[in-house]
């Protein structure tokens, strides 16, 4: 949530904040801003609303500073006005601050400044830092919790450093000083902060999105890190004052990636991009020259067998589709692998946990690696169970993610990766079939090592998975302009019902999710057979039912709750079989994909669900890639 950027170096800030700002504009869109260091003078500019309008008020303004910070805002602490939009600064508007997260304490903080003198202009809790930050330049603290002082480098970072531990929460800051006109200072505690080498200049920013088409040189700060950035380097300190030696790593990334490439949305891009993310997962995950005879596992994971062996139990901890994506993989790991599992919504275990159980695998599902819930729950597991006195309990933690370069990666000891490339569109969609994919791996290889599978229906699986990425072609091929068609018809519906079973259940909570957040329609997912258990209730002639019937264990069963709902009026939208004559004649509109094998089918029955959803928002004239009241990254409880 929220994003930040900084820049130090000889080319005019302003420029590269706002480009920075507009690849992190998924990360929160109430409001932005920026403000400059240059010739002795602080230069804030901030608008409401997206960042076009700061570009607006930008525009014509001749600002030839070298150093500065941006920020796009998701609210926490008040309202998304002018007033409380990023950067924040002191009383005398010496020194601002941008922020990324929470301050807990920052009531106390202010009234303690305010008792000081201090005068207040927004509700936000960022603004406690800047004034912080200049009480502590006007009266360092009498003890200082440090044996190391940085007065000699510089007292704005001995300043900061000092405001910094004060602070009580998880936040990532970028600084600036008109006192300090050739210094950049960052800080990272439990929310993202990356840093960019580049030739005389650095950059930093909450994603490396910003800073890519700069330089591909970045140093990811580890919590509990502040750094000062110069034209001349990079200083990296612990918060005790303690200089750190750190290098910048090379990524792998594209500038590319983060364009839209033709395509009206990023979301659509993203849909089309799921064959080939497939592809790559089967690249990176499966043993090519494997067969049947070769009596080793078709699949790589490069996990240890101190991880995998002996399981007992999984627990699999995530927030929203990721949750989705762990159910599909529950499903998997019980049926395919049968290991007891069970998927516990991350902000709710964090304060609820199960009781432990023995000899688990506690799996961190989040394709950010960001996400503030399901990082604390999984530090939660691996502190409790580091602390049990029977080994049994031991923590074994694997993260399932699509940035490896996350928080995430600092906390597990393995990690997954899902291969997606960099997802821009808000509405996850190729990243959660690529997180389908990691579990068909996962559970493929337990299979393999627990002897719960022949190996003659583990090849039938494996060559299922390799039809994958042609069947996803064909699905987006013959579906993309019939759905966009039908989308019309929803122009004005109000509520829809997601209907599956079994394997494909989670799928119809996913096209719920979907549709609820990109077209603010009112969507409910459904195991089909609860329906007559109350949610029937809902349905008439207004309600469109789309479910999920693929050829399987539920397959009539589906088929059946589709009659029942169209017995009371429900217009009836199947995700159904290719030419098959039962789904024709149960439905009224037909999403029909591939035939393959019922354990893969979510990988095919989720991309119409998610056109659905694309094509509906979009035509009622919404903005797909930003939806109200969303961020990409949840860093905040
Ligand atoms: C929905 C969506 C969210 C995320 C959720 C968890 O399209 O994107 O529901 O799935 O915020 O995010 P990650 O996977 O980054 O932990």
């Amino acid at each position: 949530m929220c994003g930040i950027v900084g820049y130090i170096g000889t080319r005019a800030a302003s420029k590269i904040l706002v480009e920075g700002l507009k690849t992190l504009e998924y990360r929160g869109y109430d409001s932005a801003g920026v403000a400059t260091v240059g010739e002795g003078i602080l230069q804030r500019t901030r608008a409401k609303g997206k960042l076009i309008n700061l570009q607006t008020k930008l525009e014509g303004l001749e600002d030839p500073a070298h150093l500065g910070i941006g920020h796009t805002r998701w609210a926490t602490h008040g309202k998304p006005e002018e007033h409380n939009a990023h950067p924040h600064t002191d009383t005398k508007e010496r020194i601002a601050v941008v922020q990324n997260g929470i301050i807990e304490n920052y009531r106390e903080l202010r009234e303690e400044l305010k008792a000081k003198g201090h005068q207040f202009r927004s509700d936000t809790d960022t603004e406690v830092i800047p004034h912080l930050i200049a009480e502590y330049l006007q009266n360092p603290a009498e003890n200082p919790d440090s044996d190391t002082v940085l007065t000699e480098q510089s007292s704005f970072l001995e300043a900061a450093r000092q405001a910094v531990n004060r602070l009580k929460g998880a936040f990532a800051l970028a600084m600036v000083s008109v006192d300090f006109p050739d210094e950049l200072l960052v800080v990272r505690q439990q929310a993202p902060l990356a840093i960019g080498f580049g030739q005389g200049e650095f950059f930093c920013a909450s994603d490396t999105p910003a800073i890519m088409p700069y330089t591909q040189a970045v140093l990811t700060l580890e919590n509990g890190e502040l750094a000062r950035l110069t034209r001349m380097g990079v200083e990296v300190y612990d918060f005790t004052g303690h200089r750190l030696k750190k290098k910048p790593q090379t990524l792998n990334w594209n500038p590319i990636m983060v364009e839209k490439q033709g395509f009206k949305h990023f979301m659509l891009k993203e849909i089309y991009e799921q064959p080939g993310v497939v592809r790559t997962c089967l690249e990176t995950y499966l043993d090519t020259s494997w067969d049947q005879q070769s009596g080793r596992s078709p699949i790589n994971l490069n996990l240890p067998n101190a991880l995998l062996d002996d399981l007992e139990h999984i627990q699999i901890l995530a927030c929203g589709t990721s949750w989705h994506a762990s159910l599909v993989g529950k499903y998997l790991l019980e049926q395919v692998a049968n290991v007891p599992t069970v998927v516990q919504y991350a902000s709710e275990f964090r304060y609820a946990p199960a009781p432990l159980m023995a000899n688990t695998l506690t799996i961190g599902v989040t394709q950010s690696g960001e996400t503030a819930d399901t990082l604390a729950a999984l530090e939660m597991e691996q502190t409790r169970r580091s602390a049990s006195c029977d080994e049994r309990h031991a923590p074994r933690m694997l993260g399932i993610t699509n940035r490896v370069d996350s928080s995430l990666s600092r906390l597990v000891p393995h990690v997954m990766g899902t291969m997606a490339g960099i997802e821009i569109g808000v509405a996850a969609t190729k990243t959660f079939v690529a997180q389908l994919m990691a579990f068909y791996f996962l559970s493929l290889e337990l299979a393999y090592r627990r002897q719960t599978i022949s190996s003659a229906r583990l090849a039938e699986l494996i060559e299922g998975l390799r039809q994958l990425p042609a069947q996803l072609e064909l699905v987006l091929e013959s579906q993309e302009r019939y759905v966009e068609e039908l989308s019309h018809d929803f122009a004005d519906t109000t509520d829809f019902i997601f209907i599956g079973r079994g394997i494909n259940y989670p799928i119809a909570l996913e096209g719920a999710l979907k549709l609820k957040e990109i077209s603010y329609i009112h969507a409910e997912g459904y195991p089909a057979g609860e329906m007559k258990h109350g949610p029937i209730a809902l349905l008439d002639e207004k309600v469109p039912v789309v479910a999920i019937a693929t050829p399987g264990t539920v397959y009539e069963k589906v088929l059946s709750n589709a009659q029942e709902a169209k017995a009371r009026d429900a217009r009836l939208i199947g995700v159904v079989p290719m030419n098959d004559a039962d789904a024709e004649d149960t439905f009224d509109a037909l999403l029909p994909v591939p035939i393959v094998d019922e354990l893969l089918s979510p990988v095919l029955t989720v991309v119409p669900l998610q056109l659905l959803s694309y094509h509906i928002a979009a035509r009622r004239g919404l903005d797909v890639d930003q939806p109200r009241n969303l961020a990409k990254s949840v860093t905040v409880e």
